[in-house]
């Protein structure tokens, strides 16, 4: 297998973070493809914390080339934050090691603004990292996004900003009453960030055209989580990107067959960040517990993750959604010990029993039908795993019909244990 994808298969924060760093390990590229800096992806190595928003992960293996994809939005004022905080830990992040597409959409201080206003004031609040994703993406889509290769000429780029403020000056200045900055002052100041990220540009395309061809090992790092997916996700509760499968294709830019495999990551239960509904999310002391256990905070807003039992019948859309041929189950170490453990296993939705989630269902409406797990034990010291432990695997398994092919129980890179091969 030279080429596989990693992707979140709940709602983000599945542990895809340690899991890529581990299998960049045997990677020739490493490629984000959509979403970000609202993805925050925490890799411990040793003592040492580190947080990657932007970067991918593929940029603490020496041997390793980072590519960020066309299909990414990249603010180049969270970047340059970022590249200083990676690079005071010690990382290389040379430009001959992190290559980033010159069509890639920029994150303007409008997009941010917009972001900001719609959700302190708008009439749906979703939850967002305020970033400004969504609003990029919209620039994107009405073909009036900036992109990386036009920061680097000043006057064609205030063009640009002015043709872009056009309509979003009205709700500026009459909808959300807020001040911001003429397109010769965000031009400036893009046109500088622009002088940084000049030596990092460059037709990412052929960059891995090449590769494939050159038959490279290459990861597709995934952020968010299929149920976030702006066609396949829980609507309008979602980002804005293609963070399934699909997404790869478009925001990479490769051929189908080039990804031999696609990794789904699932914690052992399930967390939320953000609004929306949650079919199994718990609301009592132990659904409190989970979450102090299992450190759920979000690592990008620092927001505290709804917490809730494994949900089959959504893993099981999930993995149809994306295409996903293993699974990673994460955080396994959480539940150890806990008592009164349950898994969702159907819904009762519309009077019917479904077992999976398709999409127009109003998961808002649906009854979670549980069954008990039994308490498992194990401190994980060996490859051996206790009975129960075994047998909740082999009902995720049984379920969806693919394997797992990866368990994690810590945070360490140490702590995860491969079933399967990758990449080998
Ligand atoms: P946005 O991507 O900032 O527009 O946020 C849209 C929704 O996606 C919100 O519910 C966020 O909480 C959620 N979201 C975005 N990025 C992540 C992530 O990396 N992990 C988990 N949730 C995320």
């Amino acid at each position: 297998m030279r080429s596989m994808a990693i992707i979140g298969a709940q709602w983000g924060d599945e542990g895809k973070g340690k899991i890529t760093d581990l299998l960049g390990q045997k990677s020739d590229l490493v490629i984000r493809y959509q979403g970000g800096n609202n993805a925050g992806h925490t890799i411990i190595v040793g003592e040492k914390k580190i947080v990657l928003h932007l970067i991918p992960s593929g940029i603490l293996h020496q041997h390793c080339t980072s590519v960020v994809g066309h299909g990414v939005v990249f603010d180049p004022e969270a970047f340059q934050v970022e590249l200083k905080d990676i690079q005071g830990s010690g990382v290389d992040v040379s430009p001959e090691r992190l290559r980033i597409s010159e069509n890639c959409t920029v994150i303007t201080f409008y997009n941010k603004l917009l972001d900001g206003q719609r959700e302190a004031k708008g009439p749906i609040k979703i939850g967002t990292t305020g970033k400004g994703i969504g609003p990029a993406y919209e620039d994107k889509t009405t073909r009036k996004g900036i992109k990386l290769k036009d920061l680097l000429n000043k006057e064609s780029l205030v063009e640009k900003l002015r043709d872009n403020l056009i309509e979003k000056e009205i709700l500026f200045k009459h909808l959300y009453e807020v001040s911001y900055p003429s397109p010769e002052e965000e031009a400036e100041r893009l046109f500088e960030l622009g002088k940084l990220i000049k030596p990092y540009l460059c037709d990412t395309f052929s960059l891995i055209d090449h590769a494939i061809q050159k038959n490279k090992k290459i990861l597709y790092e995934g952020a968010q989580g299929v149920l976030l997916d702006i066609d396949y996700g829980s609507y309008p509760y979602v980002t804005s990107s293609n963070t399934s499968a699909g997404g790869i294709y478009t925001g990479a830019g490769c051929p189908g067959s080039s990804v031999e495999e696609v990794l789904g990551i699932t914690k052992a239960y399930v967390t939320r960040v953000g609004e929306g509904p949650f079919p199994t999310e718990l609301f009592s002391e132990l659904g409190e517990k989970i979450q102090q256990i299992g450190g759920e905070f979000g690592a990008t807003t620092g927001r505290k993750r709804r917490c809730g039992w494994m949900d089959l019948p959504l893993l099981k859309y999930t993995v149809k959604a994306s295409n996903i041929t293993s699974i990673a189950l994460t955080k396994l170490d959480v539940l150890c010990g806990l008592e009164d453990l349950k898994y969702c296993y159907a819904y009762n939705y519309e009077g019917r029993e479904i077992d999976c989630a398709y999409p127009g269902i109003d998961l808002a409406k649906v009854e979670p039908l549980y069954r008990e797990l039994k308490t498992f034990h194990d401190d994980f010291k060996t490859d051996q795993l206790s009975a129960p432990l075994k047998e909740y695997i082999q009902t995720i398994e049984d379920f969806i019909g693919i394997p797992v092919g990866i368990l994690a129980y810590g945070p360490e890179r140490s702590e995860i244990q491969f079933c399967k091969e990758y990449l080998h």
